[in-house]
């Protein structure tokens, strides 16, 4: 199975994951140029300091916009952490509400609430977004560059994570449940029972999705060194306990053979890492792109790389 498969495979999701520096948005970038030529694509980020329009070399917002030189290709950023804040928000003010009547609850324990931070839990809120987006089925594909971390996995698995969040509420409600009966509290519980409900059918909502072998793919990149190979371990045995759909390797910034002597020493220590990454991987397709002698900008050179990625 070769990358090409994917281009006949009717994906609706595609996500693009490895640690920073790796070439994760330049791939992206590139794989959207492609698949932009048979389906109409929308690429996101949800990285927080995205590079995805210096790849695309033109502006993006957080609305799709249609990106010059390329039919059928819309970008996107999303500020994960700003989506979680504006959903806290909305539903926030309520449950504040009830923690800042009387002097039942400390200060402290009233900043819990906010505080009570779930790793991974803004990039879920990301995903949401997307999902929500693909509801529209304004678009074909959709592509994510700067996928979930092994935080935002786990959460996604382990929706029992959430219980955190449930708990405490229900700590609240009995705290306050004589304040429920003698004020009018009792609809500021149930905005709070709302936000906790609207939460779980998220997390099962992007689960569903992520975990659609007929929907989904979980593109990985690396790179050929020592790191790369232990980081993509980590990344695989999370994709694999998460249940997410990941059959395919990209290793990147690979040497060219025969060029001057640094390259070629260089070469061969990758070689090793190029090796062992196959060996540990059998059943992924590994792909190889090339270290070029300048970055990788612009639409012109996203062409040219995707035409290298497709080209067997
Ligand atoms: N095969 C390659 N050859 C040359 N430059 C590359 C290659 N892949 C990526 N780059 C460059 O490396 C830098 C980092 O790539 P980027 O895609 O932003 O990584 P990430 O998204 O994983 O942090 C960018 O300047 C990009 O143009
Ligand atoms: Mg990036």
């Amino acid at each position: 199975m070769s990358l090409s498969d994917l281009t006949h495979k009717n994906l609706q999701f595609i996500l693009i994951g490895g640690k920073g520096g790796v070439g994760k948005t330049t791939i992206a970038s590139a794989l959207a140029v492609h698949f932009a030529k048979t389906r109409k694509t929308l690429i996101f980020t949800t990285d927080p300091a995205p590079s995805l329009a210096d790849s695309l070399e033109q502006k993006l917002s957080n609305e799709p916009v249609k990106i010059t030189g390329v039919a059928n290709l819309w970008a996107m950023e999303i500020d994960a952490k700003k989506v979680l804040e504006e959903f806290k928000k909305e539903y926030g003010e309520d449950i504040l509400d009830i923690l800042n009547q009387g002097t039942y609850l400390s200060d402290q324990e009233a900043g819990e609430m906010f505080e009570l931070d779930i790793p991974g839990l803004d990039e879920v809120m990301g995903l949401k977004k997307i999902t929500d987006f693909m509801d529209s089925k304004e678009y074909d594909l959709y592509l994510v560059d700067t996928a979930p971390t092994g935080h935002t996995l786990r959460l996604l698995a382990l929706p029992e994570l959430l219980d955190n969040w449930i708990k405490f509420l229900a700590s609240l409600r009995w705290k306050y449940h004589y304040m429920t009966e003698r004020f009018s509290g009792k609809k500021k519980i149930e905005k709070a029972d709302e936000f906790l409900l609207e939460m779980k059918k998220t997390v099962k909502k992007v689960r569903s999705l992520l975990q659609d072998p007929a929907k989904t793919e979980f593109i990985v990149v690396t790179i050929a060194e020592a790191m790369g190979v232990l980081e993509t371990e980590d990344l695989v045995k999370d994709l694999e306990k998460t249940r997410i759909p990941a059959s395919h390797i990209i290793i990147n910034n690979i040497f060219p053979e025969n060029k001057c002597d640094f390259c070629q020493s260089r070469r061969k220590n990758q070689e090793r890492y190029i090796n062992e990454i196959k060996k540990k991987f059998a059943n992924f397709n590994i792909s190889e792109i090339i270290l070029h002698p300048e970055e990788i900008r612009g639409i012109k050179n996203l062409k040219n790389l995707a035409g290298e990625l497709f080209s067997n």
